[in-house]
């Protein structure tokens, strides 16, 4: 026999344990135990079964999903053979799935990156931190003057980051109770193919009529960029609708996930909630405090998928065109060889070489955005209410097992 790990080495179709694993609900904001337990000192990949039956590799290791992340062999297409879907809903409709952003390889993807490298850079999105400011104390204050205890989501995690995606794509704020429903369901990992696609649909025929509309009267934003690559034969409306389409949801339910799961984390974490309140004015602590909290609670905990392309040996598994692989983003960022005791909340440790944000091509496009408004929000919410606190207990809130973003659906809060 081979020194080369074959499928049986690594655990049979019928013996390969359920992946996601289900979560501790004494420890809601941990990564599933049974997920952390499946780390193998000497294997850097095992399968794993998912909803279809299918028995994909999972990656836990850091180092190893860094290494598979940024390997050519491995393709994002959702379409090719032996992709991991997450949903019933993505593979049934894996075929006709307009080809963007997030499942395109190589220079084609490197295109749809373009596409958007200019409305993204760390310059740009460092020009919104005044007005993120801004409208994180307008918040504060209206949640301040309005009922105590008030419910988070609804107050600030959700507001913040849709004003902010709505100004930059250049969305009418006055829709985000359509879009923000809308999103939720198309992320939730139970729905039916025919309600997903409906949705789908819905959302992208707004995103068109947007982007009709300001081909006419372009501002500056995203969709009237969008709008002028149409125009110059650069791109279909059927290219451009699904992307922005993409941005829109990507661009709130994410950091909305990451304000509500933070603030619950660090309300349950006293002693560095108190560091962090206490060091609110130095952006070096509160950039440290940011990425910490990214790598500890890791919200695309079902990310990330790809499928192989070509037949190759990985540090002793052999891996075949054909099958799938699942880089557990949240089991990296638990690994002990790249973060020492993961399972503490330090947020002064070294933590920025997490992979909350993907690595490699396809790494996340907004993650600026996402952490300017994630700094803005933990440096002023605990400074302006420092008597903040939980109004339910951990063990009563819902927590969104059940969706492609972690968070938790409602959190009372009371000062
Ligand atoms: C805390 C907030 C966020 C987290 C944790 C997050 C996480 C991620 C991850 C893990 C990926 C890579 C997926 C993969 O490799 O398959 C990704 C990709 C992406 N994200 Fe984010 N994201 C966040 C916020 C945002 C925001 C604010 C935007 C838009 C403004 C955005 C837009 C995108 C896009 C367009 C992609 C696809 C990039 C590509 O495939 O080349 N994300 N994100």
């Amino acid at each position: 026999m081979s020194e080369i790990e074959t499928a049986s080495d690594t655990g049979s179709a019928e013996e390969a344990p359920v992946f996601p694993a289900p979560r501790s609900s004494s420890c809601p904001f941990a990564p599933p135990p049974g997920l952390l337990a499946l780390r193998d000192a000497d294997l850097p990949a095992r399968r794993v079964r998912i909803w279809d039956g299918t028995t994909p590799w999972l990656v836990l290791d850091h180092a190893a999903q860094r290494a598979l992340l940024s390997d050519p062999r491995l393709s994002a297409g959702i379409g090719k053979p032996g992709y991991p879907h997450t949903t019933e809903a993505m593979k049934v409709h894996a075929d006709e799935m307009q080809p963007s952003i997030n499942n395109t390889d190589g220079p084609e993807h490197a295109r749809w990156r373009r596409m958007l490298t200019s409305s993204f850079t760390r310059h740009r999105m460092e020009k919104l931190r005044p007005a993120i400011q801004h409208i994180t104390d307008d918040l504060i204050d209206k949640m301040l003057a309005g009922p105590n205890p008030t419910e988070l989501n609804e107050a600030l995690s959700l507001p913040l980051p849709s004003l902010m995606i709505c100004e930059l794509l250049g969305v009418p704020y006055e829709d985000h109770e359509f879009f923000q429903k809308h999103a939720g369901i198309t992320n939730a990992v139970n729905q039916s193919p025919e309600e997903n696609a409906r949705t789908a649909g819905i959302l992208r025929n707004y995103i068109a009529q947007l982007i009709e509309a300001k081909m006419d009267d372009p501002g500056e934003d995203v969709l009237s960029d969008l709008g002028a690559k149409i125009k110059q034969g650069l791109l279909t409306m059927e290219e451009a609708a699904p992307l922005g389409h993409i941005l829109l949801v990507a661009g709130h339910d994410t950091s909305a996930n990451m304000i509500t799961l933070g603030t619950a984390l660090l309300l349950q974490h006293e002693d560095q909630l108190t560091a962090l309140r206490t060091n609110s004015d130095d952006p070096a602590y509160v950039t440290k405090a940011v990425e910490e909290l990214l790598r500890y609670l890791t919200l695309p905990h079902l990310l990330a998928r790809r499928a192989v392309l070509e037949d190759f040996e990985f540090e002793g598994v052999r891996i075949r065109a054909g099958e799938g692989v699942i880089a557990s983003l949240p089991a990296a960022n638990w690994d002990p060889q790249a973060f020492p005791s993961p399972e503490e909340l330090r947020l002064y440790r070294r933590a920025s070489h997490h992979l909350a944000f993907g690595w490699g091509p396809h790494q996340c496009v907004g993650q600026q955005l996402a952490r300017i408004e994630l700094q803005v929000v933990f440096s002023t919410l605990f400074r302006r209410i420092p008597t903040l606190r939980l109004a339910a207990d951990v063990a009563d809130l819902r927590f969104k097992e059940d969706s492609q973003a972690y968070g938790i659906y409602e959190l009372p809060v009371a000062w």
